[in-house]
């Protein structure tokens, strides 16, 4: 069994509720169709019915286990209403101000997680990255002891002998353009517990550099050094090292060689890029030149998981964000 089915395995275990806010896309339907019927998850579609419905049978599809939500009609619109004015009050938010949010489907479903109505949320098919994160930072914001939500990107590269049997985590690849040194202490502690997650296996975590151990002096690794300390210092079990360079990092003869005394050099499995140029490069690079499969952007850090997709993505790509949402709800 390879890691995707692997995966898709763990979230039929776990038998969670998956609502997908933006039910009048086809690739949606498709998806909903598919995990619905794969039992990846329960899974509801907002959307007006009829509209659905007929798409879905001018696409062969029977949506017979999929649940649609009108949330024009929905019995919890106004109880929805006054929990989000509670919550966003103090930041200004009218009762009549939430229940306009609230006629934005990406919001509804929000409340949706947020009251345990459902387990997590996919989107971003039709919406932009922004309008889907914002209301998860708004309305669900970051787990206890995590304070700050990031993404990763789950890779999967064909033919490696690196990392767990070839797939790894790379962050921060989607979210934060240039994260200071605690931040991104911060975005490999969160990756790490989703590498825990997703691969179930123990995390390696490398801080990325173009410095091995003090090979190159220069402010843009003295950042990488200072996130390592406060990674270590936050949480002292995991295994991290840094600042390691990617092939000291990956191979492990070369990792012998530049870091002898690393506990991470030539094992890692979850690498932690200095910013946002490097990861989103990276991950692309890994994509296009190993042939690797790249799941994400994986939203992580939320108390309850949401998650993203490209507005490029396809229906087995949702499919596959629907399965790693499911396991999510495990952090
Ligand atoms: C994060 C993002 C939604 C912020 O949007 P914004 O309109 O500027 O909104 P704000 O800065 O007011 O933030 C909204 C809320 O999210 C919170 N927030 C922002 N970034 C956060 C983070 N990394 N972790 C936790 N909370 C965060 C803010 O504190 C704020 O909460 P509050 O309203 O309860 O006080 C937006 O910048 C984004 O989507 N960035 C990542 C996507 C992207 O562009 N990636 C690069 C492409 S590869």
């Amino acid at each position: 069994m390879n890691i995707l089915e692997k995966l898709k395995q763990k979230a039929k275990n776990l038998k969670k509720r998956i609502v997908l806010p933006e039910g009048d896309d086809e690739r949606v339907i498709k998806a909903a169709h598919d995990a619905a019927n794969e039992g990846l998850a329960t899974v509801t579609l907002l959307g007006e019915e009829e509209n659905i419905r007929n798409k879905a049978k001018s696409m062969g599809l029977d949506l017979g286990k999929v649940e649609i939500l009108n949330i024009q009609d929905d019995e919890k619109k106004e109880l929805y209403a006054q929990k989000l004015h509670e919550l966003r009050k103090q930041k200004g938010l009218t009762l009549d101000q939430a229940r306009e949010w609230l006629k934005n489907p990406m919001y509804y479903a929000c409340m949706m997680l947020y009251e345990g109505r459902v387990d997590g949320v996919v989107a971003g098919a039709v919406l932009s990255s922004p309008d889907v994160i914002r209301p998860a930072l708004q309305i669900i914001k970051t787990a206890p002891g995590i304070k700050l939500a990031s993404s990763c990107f789950l890779m999967v590269v064909p033919d490696c002998p690196y990392g767990a049997n070839g797939t790894f985590l790379y962050a921060d690849a989607g979210f934060h353009p240039n994260p200071s040194a605690e931040e991104l202490a911060y975005i490999a502690i969160t990756t790490a517990r989703t590498a825990q997650l997703l691969l179930g296996v123990t995390p390696c975590v490398a801080m990325l550099s173009f410095s091995t151990k003090g090979s190159a002096k220069h402010e843009l690794v003295d950042k990488v050094i200072e996130a390592t300390r406060i990674a270590r210092s936050l949480n002292p079990e995991l295994l991290l090292d840094g600042e390691l360079q990617a092939d000291a990092a990956l191979v492990p003869e070369v990792g012998q060689r530049k870091a002898p005394d690393s506990p991470v050099a030539g094992k890692a499995n979850v690498l932690i890029f200095p910013d946002l140029n490097a990861g989103n490069i990276a991950y692309k690079l890994t994509e296009r030149l190993a042939k690797a499969t790249a799941i994400g952007p994986i939203l992580q850090g939320l108390a309850k998981p949401v998650n993203d997709l490209s507005r490029g993505c396809k229906a087995e790509d949702i499919v596959l964000q629907i399965a790693v949402t499911v396991l999510q709800t495990q952090f």
